[in-house]
């Protein structure tokens, strides 16, 4: 992947008291560093409206690294190491003085190299942005990293991408979706791109139909008022789904450079066929989890969990898509995604066609099955491929068939494999200036225009969420949507 050659020598961290500091920024750090992948000197600065001192920062910060999932045992010398670059001051991203003590606990090298990383709320993009300029903090290799939701629609989405470009030009804008940081999606592009058996078959005469599916056992539980505004198709479908959709869907791009690949989702998702109000009800589907049980645990619906009420906002939808291009024309893409599914796990699912004519008698309990590829992202990591095989023995029936799996789980193929966090692929990117796996805004843009059709449709004809059981696999028309087109989905 490319590097533009000017390494960061420092973050600093706008919400740096916040959760996702907390919960993801900083453990992935000190990964990073535990691994030597942050270069000597770097350092580490959390500005907040409210946060501690930086000796009880770094105590503070001690316990949370301590109890991720992904550090387990923290190492006394690299905790030294790490603690030493941390430092923790008050800032309020509104007041414009705040910027100019920033600027003078910054100066002293290396300005011209900073990172800066918005965990805070979008509406304080374009304002924080500004700031930085206006107190000088925004030199030629500084750096951007902001996340979603990067607004609720297209025209919101260009506001903010506006009020950001006013003060950085588009390639100091480091914009995140974790999902790219996932090894096995970047695993996807080795996958099509490092194997010649898979391309003559990735099209529509090789293959039937796609899916993928993100399932959670999560609600909305605490973050309810904030799910709320946006429903599983903001959620999830206009960036993390629609992200792995253009990777499985695009042509190879001449080299794995950044632009190179970001032209190739670009026009994945304008080659998306609009989906309007004269489709949704046959495309689409949208439900709302009531009351029910998930992992044999009682739950409360949607309207009923904490801080909720009356709400017609889906949490989980289902869309069949198509791709209107040379490749994939006539092939369905089924995206579903849904909170308080009876299971956790994110798969990508290629059907294959069948073979066009059969020369085995099948006797009875045999079942010539087509090919089948899933790539399974979470909770297991790992590349399945269903090929069928001759059941051994002898029958004077004919032969008898079985489709099997080949097998590859990354935690059995690499000795001390190490399941990271998202984030440090991506801070790491971030800092040697590597944008492939960040998002340009035109991708977001014509990801929120293809959505932005769907919930004009759906509030065209007026359709609400179904309701389905917590713990179940959404309403019963989401099976519809696949059977009426003669498939399945892929249950895990
Ligand atoms: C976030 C969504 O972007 O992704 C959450 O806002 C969702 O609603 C989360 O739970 C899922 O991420 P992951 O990595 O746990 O699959």
């Amino acid at each position: 992947m490319e590097n533009d050659g000017q390494l960061s020598s420092r973050i600093v961290l706008f919400g740096g008291n916040g959760d996702l500091s907390r919960r993801m920024l900083f453990p992935s750090l000190y990964l990073l560093d535990r691994d030597g992948l942050l270069p000597e000197g770097f350092l580490i600065v959390a500005v907040d409206r409210s946060i501690a001192e930086t000796e009880a920062l770094r105590e503070d910060l001690q316990k949370i690294i301590a109890s991720s999932p992904q550090v387990q045992n923290l190492d006394a010398q690299v905790w030294q190491r790490f603690a030493a670059r941390v430092t923790a001051m008050q800032l309020d991203a509104e007041q414009p003085d705040d910027y100019a003590r920033l600027a003078q606990n910054l100066a002293g090298g290396g300005l011209d190299a900073t990172m800066y990383y918005l965990a805070v709320t979008p509406k304080l993009y374009g304002t924080i942005c500004r700031n930085l300029k206006s107190a000088g903090l925004l030199g030629q290799h500084c750096r951007v990293i902001l996340e979603k939701p990067l607004g609720y629609d297209l025209q919101t989405s260009k506001q903010i991408n506006g009020s950001i470009a006013e003060a950085l030009e588009e390639d100091s804008i480091f914009r995140v979706d974790h999902y790219l940081g996932k090894e096995t999606v970047q695993n996807l592009l080795c996958l099509r791109f490092a194997n010649s058996l898979l391309e003559p078959l990735w099209n529509h005469r090789g293959i039937d139909n796609i899916q993928i599916t993100i399932a959670e056992t999560v609600g909305a539980e605490g973050r309810w008022s904030y799910y709320n505004e946006s429903g599983a198709l903001r959620d999830m479908v206009q960036n993390h789904m629609l992200q792995l959709l253009c990777l499985v869907a695009m042509e190879p791009p001449i080299e794995l450079e950044s632009h190179a690949v970001r032209d190739e989702k670009v026009k994945v998702l304008r080659s998306l066929r609009p989906i309007d109000a004269f489709q949704v009800r046959h495309n689409t589907v949208r439900g709302q989890y009531s009351a029910g049980a998930v992992g044999g645990k009682s739950v409360p619906g949607y309207t009923e969990e904490e801080g909720g009420r009356a709400s017609n906002c889906e949490t989980f939808v289902a869309l069949r898509a198509e791709i209107d291009n040379w490749r994939w024309a006539g092939v369905p893409f089924y995206l579903r995604t849904g909170k308080r599914m009876p299971k956790r796990y994110t798969e990508i699912f290629i059907q294959f066609k069948a073979i066009p004519h059969s020369i085995f008698p099948m006797p009875p309990g045999s079942e010539l099955t087509a090919n089948k590829l899933m790539i399974r992202l979470q909770p297991e990591e790992e590349v399945t491929l269903w090929i069928m095989n001759k059941v051994p023995g002898l029958t004077s029936e004919g032969t008898r068939l079985q489709s099997l799996p080949l097998n590859l789980s990354r935690t059995t193929a690499f000795e001390n494999y190490r399941r990271g966090i998202a984030y440090e692929r991506l801070i790491l990117d971030a800092m040697h200036g590597n944008r492939t796996l960040f998002v340009r805004r035109d991708e977001v843009e014509a990801a929120w225009t293809w959505v932005d059709g769907i919930v004009a449709g759906w509030k065209e004809v007026g359709m609400t969420p179904q309701s389905y059981g917590a713990g179940t696999w959404g309403p019963s028309s989401s099976f519809a949507l696949t059977e009426r087109h003669g498939h399945t989905w892929h249950e895990a």
